[in-house]
């Protein structure tokens, strides 16, 4: 068996807790290594729905160990909500099913204080779950980790000298101030009850490699998002690639055997932030309310265009994505056209076909599009790939020939049997 990557191809919000939780059957390990509630990652089994934001998504299934890795920033607030309705429904009854690293960051009150007075400065469109302040204080060695808020001694100092630069920022910003005992009351509040769940993460999953089970790695946001390939400022605070699963859970890139970019079959983006192929029309009206196109998160309306091929390829290059599954395509039914952009049309009139990297040319690039027939047929009961509409494969063919990329699997509805998988991606080559 081998040790797969999940990442979102996008801007996130592909359909990855689905697909995650579909594959968590192969595998015996789910890890997040990255992002925090933030990410929203809805899965749907027997008409159930359960949106996590930070445990991973093979948690409905009894017995797969999942490890919340040292690259996520942890709210021990919505880990502990989540924790509480899990258990609630009698999973997660064993609590060495879930080990949270003590080495991730707190999301501490201060950092959605400050995340909120910047949104009003200069909008990115953030969740405002202080996703980005987080990162900062790790990055700036100044961050609360788990271990931290295990240890009334040591949080004390910690909290002490953190907190009389977070409130200057927090002034500054125009919000209200932080107290320290309550903070210190809150802090250890929760990392009581989140100690049954804390541990070394890199060395429980480094067992688990050792031990030959596989591995399935969860990533969060997309491609897009990322802090340096996304579209820099309008991006999330993490390294979303594949390249940083190994980094956040702890283990080396030799542990990596494959990556799977997760695809809509048109595209979305919520937040701030260039997106070439949006449809501000009655076609991106329609593939909203088709797709119910609201944040899993948020609740905020996502913007919607067709799919976006240079994007694709280039998620492909910046991820190394071995294999690619596409969801969603069960919201095309109907419509007469589709529509794939294959290049961008760049204000100096040149044609490039490949995504720019330079933002000014990003937000001016207009799209030029191929149109491929539509299909009528409903998709959800197929579950062989030649049962499809006939422009149903082709338009997934197509899409495989512009990106260079096989596709492994395909998603018709949001229940987790409905999907295609066409190669299992634990099996090596
Ligand atoms: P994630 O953040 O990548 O896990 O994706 P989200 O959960 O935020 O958003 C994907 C949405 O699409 C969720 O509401 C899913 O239940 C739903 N979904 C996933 N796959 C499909 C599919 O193939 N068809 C339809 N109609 N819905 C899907
Ligand atoms: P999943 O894992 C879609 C977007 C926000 C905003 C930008 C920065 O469900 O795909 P942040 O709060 O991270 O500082 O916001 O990133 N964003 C997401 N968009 N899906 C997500 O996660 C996202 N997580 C963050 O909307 O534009
Ligand atoms: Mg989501």
């Amino acid at each position: 068996m081998s040790n797969v990557v999940i990442v979102g191809a996008q801007w996130g919000d592909e359909g990855k807790g689905k697909v995650v939780d579909l594959f968590t059957s192969w595998a015996d390990v789910v890890v997040r290594y990255q992002g925090g509630a933030n990410a929203g990652h809805t899965l749907v089994v027997g008409g159930v729905k359960t949106v996590l934001h930070l445990v991973p998504s093979g948690i409905l299934h009894p017995g797969k160990k999942c490890i919340i890795g040292n690259g996520v920033v942890v709210d021990p607030e919505a880990l502990l909500e989540e924790i509480d309705l899990l258990r609630s429904r009698g999973l997660l009854a064993d609590p060495t099913q879930l080990v949270v690293s003590e080495n991730a960051h707190v999301i501490l009150p201060y950092h959605k204080r400050i995340d909120a007075g910047r949104e009003k400065q200069k909008a990115i469109g953030t969740t405002g779950r202080g996703i980005g302040p987080c990162y900062e204080d790790k990055v700036a060695r100044r961050g609360i980790r788990v271990r931290d808020v295990l240890k009334e001694g040591a949080l004390r100092t910690k909290l002490e000298e953190r907190l009389r630069e977070a409130n200057a920022q927090i002034k500054a910003l125009g919000g209200e101030k932080c107290e320290l005992e309550p903070l210190m009351d809150w802090a250890l509040k929760l990392g009581e009850r989140m100690r049954p769940y804390v541990g070394d993460a890199s060395e429980v999953l480094s067992h688990e490699v050792a031990k030959g089970r596989a591995v399935l790695f969860e990533g969060a946001q997309g491609t897009l998002l990322d802090i340096d390939h996304g579209t820099y400022p309008y991006v999330t605070s993490s390294n979303t690639v594949a390249g940083n699963a190994a980094v956040g859970a702890g283990l080396g890139p030799t542990a990596i055997h494959s990556v799977i970019g997760i695809t809509k079959a048109y595209t979305t983006r919520v937040g701030n932030g260039p997106l070439p192929t949006e449809l501000n029309d009655a076609t991106g009206e329609k593939l909203r309310a088709v797709g119910a196109e609201y944040g899993a998160t948020t609740g905020r309306p996502r913007r919607c265009g067709w799919l976006d091929a240079l994007v694709l390829r280039y998620a492909a290059r910046v991820n190394g994505l071995s294999g690619l599954a596409m969801t969603k395509l069960d919201v095309l039914t109907g419509f007469e056209k589709i529509l794939v952009a294959t290049a961008y049309k760049l204000p100096n009139g040149k044609t490039v076909g490949e995504f720019p990297s330079d933002p000014e040319l990003l937000e001016q690039a207009k799209p030029i599009y191929e149109e491929l027939p539509g299909w009528k047929e409903p998709l959800g009961n197929q579950r062989e790939y030649q049962e499809l509409p006939e422009n149903t494969r082709r338009y997934i063919e197509r899409v495989e020939q512009l990106v260079g990329v096989e596709t492994i699997a395909v998603s018709l509805g949001a229940e987790r049997a409905q999907t295609i998988v066409r190669k299992n991606p634990f099996r090596h080559p």
